[in-house]
């Protein structure tokens, strides 16, 4: 699955620190943190006509993401709101938008890795795009378990949501030299932890299990089908899940807000069923309920 440039985003007005600009004039420096270290941390939002999903939780994480890497002059949520919604009535968009949002560290005095070379605050940037869920939900994704590891917390906590993406991007790699849609990343011990981009989910038996968030992003939308599965009573458990479980499972999910909830129809050339009765159910509680885990911004 590769996604294409629309034309409808070529003039997209994008907010960087504390203004906006026409996409050809979006930029930041070369001493920014996040181009001299990945020293950055972000977010993806869907933006439905009801407001964007769950973006107290969003907002939450991005400053804790922030707090962890010890980032100097952090936004306000009411600033990051503000931001927001300046971009979106810029752009006209009310939905079929997707916003990655980044908090850099800002820009350094000269080149180097010390934060105490930032010296001008940290650097926020709302890039809102006209993009539509990115999978095939109706046909699922097929995936291939790759080489590369997810971080577990002795390296590089996985519950930083920070912009060191290289690993999931490696793993990315390797799905696309298989022909595949998404890298499949298991821990340091061998267990499942997530996609290069989503988390995962396995349907058994008429039971739901997701792995625990030890090395993956305990994803926003994974926190949303735990909590539906929880309301409806159906029965959800984190585990420690190895790649032979999932690929006898009745059925398999991936979680993000890029793509919402796919089925992932293939794992390592294994067929996985698709369409069965929990799995399903699954899907579309999340998308009656999606619209209502929707924030307004004021
Ligand atoms: C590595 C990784 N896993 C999972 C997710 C899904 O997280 P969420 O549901 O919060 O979008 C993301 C999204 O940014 C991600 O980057």
């Amino acid at each position: 699955m590769l996604q294409k440039s629309n034309p409808k985003n070529d003039n997209i007005q994008v907010f960087i620190k504390d203004k906006l600009y026409p996409r050809s004039e979006a930029k930041v420096s070369v001493f920014d943190s996040s181009v001299q270290g990945g020293d950055a941390v972000w977010e993806g939002l869907r933006v439905y006509p009801e407001g964007i999903v769950c973006l107290d939780k969003h907002l939450t994480r991005l400053h804790e993401s922030a707090k962890t890497l010890a980032f100097a002059d952090i936004p306000s949520k009411e600033f990051i709101k503000k931001a927001i919604k300046q971009t979106l009535d810029a752009n006209g968009m009310t939905d079929d938008t997707h916003i990655r949002l980044t908090l850099t560290r800002g820009e350094k005095i000269t080149s180097g890795m010390d934060p105490r070379l930032n010296q001008s605050g940290s650097c926020l940037i709302v890039l809102a795009e006209w993009k539509p869920l990115v999978y095939d939900n109706d046909h699922g994704i097929k995936v291939i378990s790759t080489s590369q590891r997810r971080n577990s917390p002795q390296f590089l906590d996985s519950k930083i949501h920070h912009n060191n993406l290289l690993n999931n991007i490696i793993a990315k790699i390797q799905a696309n030299v298989a022909g595949k849609d998404a890298g499949l990343m298991l821990d340091d011990r061998g267990f499942i932890a997530e996609l290069n981009g989503s988390n995962l989910f396995m349907v058994k038996d008429g039971k739901v299990f997701t792995p625990f968030a030890h090395a993956c992003l305990p994803g926003i939308t994974r926190n949303s089908v735990i909590e539906l599965c929880k309301k409806y009573e159906i029965e959800i458990s984190e585990a420690d899940i190895t790649l032979s479980q999932f690929y006898n499972a009745d059925g398999v999910i991936a979680t993000g807000t890029m793509g919402e909830l796919t089925p992932v129809v293939e794992i390592d050339g294994r067929i996985i069923p698709k369409g069965d009765k929990l799995q399903n159910k699954i899907i579309d509680l999340f998308t009656k309920e999606v619209r209502r885990l929707c924030e307004k911004l004021d």
